[in-house]
């Protein structure tokens, strides 16, 4: 097992796609290049979703126009339809994300369809990126629980990752949505989606509502798990889950991988600054490694 664990870094995206008020265009691209000058290999750039679903990321094309891509890091961008891909791929985008949930509620509030209608509108999605040489990661939502029906089905998680797996998508994070995990529940779903998915080709996706992402994190590294996504100075958060805070902040995790030994390539102190910078402009808290390490 490798000592290498890739942060996917989905402040951009999932960090900013709640904020209350319009973040300039101009805030969010500087944020991008400002995560891109730490180490971190993959960012999650935005979205090219429906205005009305996500008015925060409507400046999808702009943003993604207007970003420095810096040479050996990776800009994802979610795209939850074949219009959402075209509009991605107008502006350059080489690498998307398709999305679903392991809930029929939630799919249902966040993207209009159920589990079934997700996977008949994404298929031909992956089919076309795969067509054009674009790595496609699948996200499976609510995997350890749903704001609407509470308890989620292991078997379903596991249905719908296979779903994402048979239809071509390259890696599946799995996430948990409202942050209900803890973590031997964490890990036994690693653990049950890896006896179908190989476990190099999962991730994790874990908001931190209860405390317990960093926990679930550990505990899926045990398992295996070898790519973590996180979110700058722990932004975050779903509309289409209320109450549900942020994603776990890529700054405590850092910290927690260097304190195993396990390599992820960031610099945590330019990395700070970046949350601390953030964090000022959305009036938000800065992570806790953040405030230790620039002791504010
Ligand atoms: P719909 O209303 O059912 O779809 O939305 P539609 O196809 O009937 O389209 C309605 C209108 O939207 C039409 O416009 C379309 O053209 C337009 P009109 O004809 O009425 O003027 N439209 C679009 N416009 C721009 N870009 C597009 C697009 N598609 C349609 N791509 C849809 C269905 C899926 C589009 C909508 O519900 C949607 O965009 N949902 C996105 C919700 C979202 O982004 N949620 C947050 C991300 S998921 C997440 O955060 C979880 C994750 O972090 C993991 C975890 O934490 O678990 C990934
Ligand atoms: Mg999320």
């Amino acid at each position: 097992m490798t000592d290498r664990v890739s942060i996917v870094e989905v402040g951009p995206r999932d960090g900013l796609q709640n904020e209350p008020y319009t973040i300039p265009t101009e805030v969010k691209v500087e944020l991008i290049d400002r995560l891109s000058a730490t180490g971190l290999p993959v960012i999650e750039a935005t979205s090219f979703v429906s205005a009305p679903a996500i008015p925060q990321l409507a400046d999808a094309e702009d943003v993604y126009s207007r970003i420095e891509r810096r040479a050996g890091v990776r800009y994802p961008v979610l795209v939850p339809n074949l219009k959402g891909y075209e509009r991605a791929r107008a502006v350059g985008a080489e690498e998307i994300a398709v999305f679903t949930a392991a809930s029929e509620a939630f799919n249902q509030k966040n993207i209009n369809c159920s589990i079934a209608e997700s996977m008949e509108r994404f298929k031909p999605v992956v089919e076309r990126a795969r067509a054009d040489g674009v790595r496609v990661r699948g996200y499976v939502s609510t995997v350890l629980g749903c704001p609407y029906q509470g308890e989620v089905p292991v078997s379903e998680v596991v249905r719908v990752a296979e779903a994402l797996d048979q239809a071509g998508c390259a890696e599946i994070s799995l996430g948990d949505t409202i942050g209900v995990g803890t973590p031997a529940k964490a890990r036994a779903v690693i653990e049950t989606v890896a006896k179908s998915i190989p476990v190099e080709r999962l991730a994790v996706h874990f908001h931190d509502t209860y405390g317990q992402a960093l926990a679930n994190i550990h505990a899926c590294i045990e398992a295996g798990i070898r790519t973590v996504d996180s979110s700058v100075a722990g932004l975050g958060g779903c509309p289409y889950a209320r109450g549900a805070t942020g994603n776990v902040a890529t700054e405590d995790v850092v910290y927690m991988l260097q304190g195993l030994g396990l390599d992820c390539g960031v610099d945590l102190k330019a990395l700070a600054q970046v949350g601390d910078w953030i964090a000022g402009e959305l009036g938000r808290p800065r992570s806790r490694t953040g405030q230790a390490i620039l002791k504010r």
